[in-house]
């Protein structure tokens, strides 16, 4: 929970209704171990208290130009060398226009000005202001300079319309912010993600399936994102939200899972099959829905192609990393899986343990490596630990 320790980031809050919304971003950031100062316009000091960013803060927030809130000696260069990155929520019409073209008439526009740091917007203002032609040019200018825009989402506005202008979520921008931070550890690599559970149908409306979720996946394919590496993720049945700008393919059933997989693999660099894959399919799924007639139905199953062992036959140079779902025996299994399946190295999940596995956001595991060495990891998020696996995954690339 400390991604963002050691980081000096800078908000800059201008004047939109959304600006409640940032309270929840930077009370996220100080959560997250960041040291954050927030510079107010006084149009948006009309929306939020300074006071509030102050107490969640624990430092002074600036508004007026020439008030000498900050003691330091010249306060938007003070301000301006503060920090590592610049993050303007809400950010409006106007801001965006005085950004765009360099002016500074007040103390954020002039910090912005002062500051070397990079800077990412977070646009939020009603839907026609946002698509005028000038408020778009203005975007490009920005954008082709480097900053990052954090796209407005389409919703109910406060002017009571709806379309595109609403800030984007503060758990969006809390995210845009730490994969900014990550450690870029992963460029130029094509990683390959495979998470949730597969789908296998008995019939038109039933399947069986199993208790993943893909947030592990996800998560795995989050980081490797943050760390720079171009992502495929493949998914089955999952209820987690899957990243932004990568490749999602969604499947149903393993054998759907393996054609896909195949298709990437020749040109990937490393592999991490956090799926949970079904071991078995039913061999003859009926076309019609199965009528409920005798005391008893028995459903003949067949197995399903192991997609990590053929992945380990027809290995080239990738990195392949398995996850190990167990419940007794973890270790030992898991250890067999690494030989059988040709892997770089294991992720021994045992799903008995509290906190760990199928569902929930943490997670136990130890990571078995071909030597034999393992790494005991204590119970940690599921974003922590696949920061963990995309670090060990950099350092054997
Ligand atoms: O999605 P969540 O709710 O976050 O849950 C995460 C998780 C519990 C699903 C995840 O942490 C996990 O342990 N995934 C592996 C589940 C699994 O299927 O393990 P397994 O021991 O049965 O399989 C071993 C390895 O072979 C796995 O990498 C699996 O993806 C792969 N496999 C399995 C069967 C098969 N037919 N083809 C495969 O490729």
């Amino acid at each position: 929970m400390n991604e963002l320790a050691g980081k000096n980031i800078l908000v800059g809050v201008t004047g939109g209704i959304a600006a409640y919304k940032v309270v929840e971003v930077v009370s996220r950031f100080k959560k997250m171990g960041a040291e954050v100062r927030v510079v107010m316009t006084r149009a948006a000091a009309e929306f939020v208290a300074p006071r509030t960013f102050q107490e969640i803060t624990k430092n002074p927030v600036s508004v007026e130009m020439f008030a000498g809130t900050v003691n330091f000696h010249v306060e938007h260069i003070a301000l301006a060398n503060f920090a590592d990155v610049v993050l303007i929520a809400p950010a409006t019409a106007n801001f965006l226009a005085k950004a765009a073209h360099g002016i500074a008439d007040d103390l954020l526009t002039t910090i912005v000005l002062a500051t070397t740091a990079p800077m990412i917007v977070a646009p939020s203002m009603n839907t026609k202001m946002l698509e005028h032609p000038a408020t778009q040019a203005n975007l490009k200018i920005l954008e082709g300079r480097g900053v990052k825009i954090i796209d407005a989402e389409i919703g109910r506005l406060a002017c009571g319309t709806s379309g595109k202008g609403r800030l984007s979520e503060p758990e969006n921008i809390c995210a845009e912010i730490v994969k900014f931070f990550a450690p870029k550890i992963l460029i130029g690599k094509k990683i390959l993600v495979t998470a949730g559970g597969t789908i296998e149908p008995i019939d038109p409306v039933r399947f069986i399936c199993n208790r993943s979720t893909g947030k592990m996946g996800y998560e795995i394919a989050r980081a490797a994102k943050n760390a720079g590496a171009e992502v495929i993720l493949i998914s089955g049945n999952a209820t987690a939200e899957p990243p932004s700008d990568i490749k999602f393919v969604k499947v149903e059933t393993a054998l759907e899972m393996r054609e896909a997989v195949l298709a990437e693999y020749e040109n990937v660099d490393a592999v991490i099959m956090s799926a949970a894959v079904s071991d078995y399919r039913v061999k003859n799924v009926a076309s019609q829905k199965i009528k409920k007639s005798n005391e008893t139905l028995t459903l003949e199953l067949v197995k399903n192609p192991d997609i990590l062992k053929e992945l380990g036959e027809r290995k080239n140079n990738q990195l392949l990393v398995g996850f190990a779902a167990e419940t007794e025996n973890v270790i030992e299994y898991a250890r067999g899986k690494i030989d059988e399946k040709n892997l770089d190295f294991i992720v021994a999940n045992d799903v008995s343990q509290e906190g760990a596995g199928f569902g929930v956001d943490t997670n136990i595991v130890s990571l078995i490596d071909r030597a034999g060495d393992i790494e005991n990891l204590p119970l940690m998020t599921k974003a922590e630990l696949a920061e963990k696996i995309i670090q060990r995954i950099a350092e054997l690339i």
